[in-house]
């Protein structure tokens, strides 16, 4: 069954929302206010590096399925379902900032047909339905809640083949509409009460943290007791209580969505009276990961940073993605810098210089980031690292010492070249 359907908002979610839907068979009209996005996109240039996404967007043109429009009125005129995907910024107390929502709810409300159905579709705290119904000050509309758990990188896998559908709507109807837009998608639908479904969203993002932030303490534990992190991680993998999922120790875990979603879960909690201690602990330990890391490549650096020559291959907050919006990396490398290192860094995504930190030199490959080095740090798990000749790196550096943060690197192969190796927890 083909829907019409408006989505405001093209970044990640509204972007591969509207791509997967055209995918799915459905009309989609996507509108933004950027103007020059919306003329890139036009001209078939697709903004973000997501894999497939470039496809998809081509076959919904070329299909007359997918348009793109900077006049948000014209899109939801003959919309069955509007598609909120606006950005919900970190305001500066921790909470979500719902500015671009309410003000798209309350521009599209006007044009809106009669019982059309807005979906939230952007992390939005709970009780944002309610907020949205307010702002449109229709009662012939519908509000539900649609959250997204895509992963930048793997944005259209996961939109086409998600572990789970949910829904929040009080009104059932509207809720089996919105269902009928999925239905050539696997997944479990489901279905339950807008403040639930708000929930689903930041607990599942604030879970996926907070098992992170235990595997970098466990791998923390691991160095004081001579354990190694990759075969506890995988001695727990096997309990399917646990999943193998998600174990990987790290550098610490960033990204648009984890720290600004585990901020405003425990923003919301307080809120509402409820101290989330437990999510202190999370950002407390994410953030002393970074100080680790940085300590860790200061001593084997020789003890200090002062006028040390780092090399750093990655920059973005993990591999497969151009984004380094709160990346590990660059924090990592802005402590490199502020401790007094020359840093020299390679990210397969980073052309040119790095705004985010003065005074890092972007080197064009791997290699090249290496000459001279007193120590290459391992920051991004880029595939390509995986592959890079050792021999040529060991003859590039000044001296063979690595920290491996993302324990990428086959250490075998690095001890038998006689590089000094430091990984997470091993
Ligand atoms: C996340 C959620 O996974 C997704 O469901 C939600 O919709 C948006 O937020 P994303 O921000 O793309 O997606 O990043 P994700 O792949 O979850 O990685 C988050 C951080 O955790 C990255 O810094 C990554 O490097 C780190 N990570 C992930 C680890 O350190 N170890 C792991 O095993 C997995």
């Amino acid at each position: 069954m083909d829907s019409v359907i408006a989505v405001i908002g093209t970044g990640y979610v509204g972007l591969t929302t509207g791509a997967c839907f055209s995918r799915l068979g459905h009309t989609v009209v996507c509108a933004d206010v950027d103007e020059s996005k919306i003329a890139r996109l036009r001209g078939g240039e697709i903004p973000i590096h997501e894999p497939g996404l470039e496809e998809i967007v081509r076959d919904g043109v070329q299909a007359g399925r997918l348009t793109f429009t900077t006049d948000v009125n014209e899109a939801v005129a003959n919309a069955q379902f509007a598609y909120l995907c606006v950005p919900t910024p970190q305001g500066a107390d921790g909470s979500a900032d719902l500015t671009y929502l309410v003000a798209a709810a309350e521009q599209i409300a006007p044009y809106l047909p009669s019982e059309a159905v807005v979906v939230n579709k952007s992390t939005v705290p709970v009780g944002s339905t309610r907020t949205v119904e307010q702002a449109l000050g229709r009662s012939d509309l519908f509000v539900v809640s649609n959250p997204e758990f895509l992963r930048e990188g793997s944005a259209v896998h996961d939109f086409l083949n998600p572990d789970r559908i949910v829904i929040g709507s009080d009104d059932q109807g509207a809720a089996i509409r919105v269902a009928s837009l999925y239905l050539n998608v696997p997944a479990p639908v489901m279905v339950t009460d807008p403040a639930s479904a708000e929930t689903i969203k930041y607990a599942s993002n604030a879970f996926l943290a907070m098992k992170l932030s235990y595997v970098n303490a466990i791998a923390a534990l691991c160095e004081a007791v001579g354990a190694d992190a990759d075969d506890v991680m995988l001695g727990m993998g096997y309990d399917s209580r646990i999943g193998n999922k998600f174990l990987r120790p790290g550098p610490g875990w960033g990204g648009s969505c984890f720290p600004k979603d585990t901020k405003a879960l425990h923003f919301l909690s307080a809120q509402a009276g409820y101290s989330f201690d437990l999510l202190d602990a999370v950002l407390e330990i994410n953030d002393a990961q970074f100080e680790r890391v940085t300590a860790k490549i200061a001593s084997v650096a020789g003890g200090s940073l002062e006028g040390a020559r780092i090399a750093v291959w990655g920059l973005t907050f993990k591999a497969n993605t151009d984004d380094r919006r709160d990346s590990p990396a660059i924090e990592i490398v802005r402590r490199l810098v502020a401790g007094g290192a020359v840093v020299r860094a390679y990210d397969p995504t980073v052309k040119g210089d790095l705004p985010e930190v003065d005074g890092v030199q972007v080197a064009d490959d791997a290699y090249a980031a290496c000459e001279g080095a007193t120590v290459l740090a391992v920051l991004t798990e880029w595939d390509e690292f995986k592959w890079v000749d050792l021999d040529k790196v060991a003859a590039t550096m000044a001296d063979r010492r690595i920290v491996d943060a993302r324990n990428l690197l086959d250490r075998g192969a690095l001890l038998r070249r006689d590089f000094v190796h430091e990984g997470i927890g091993r």
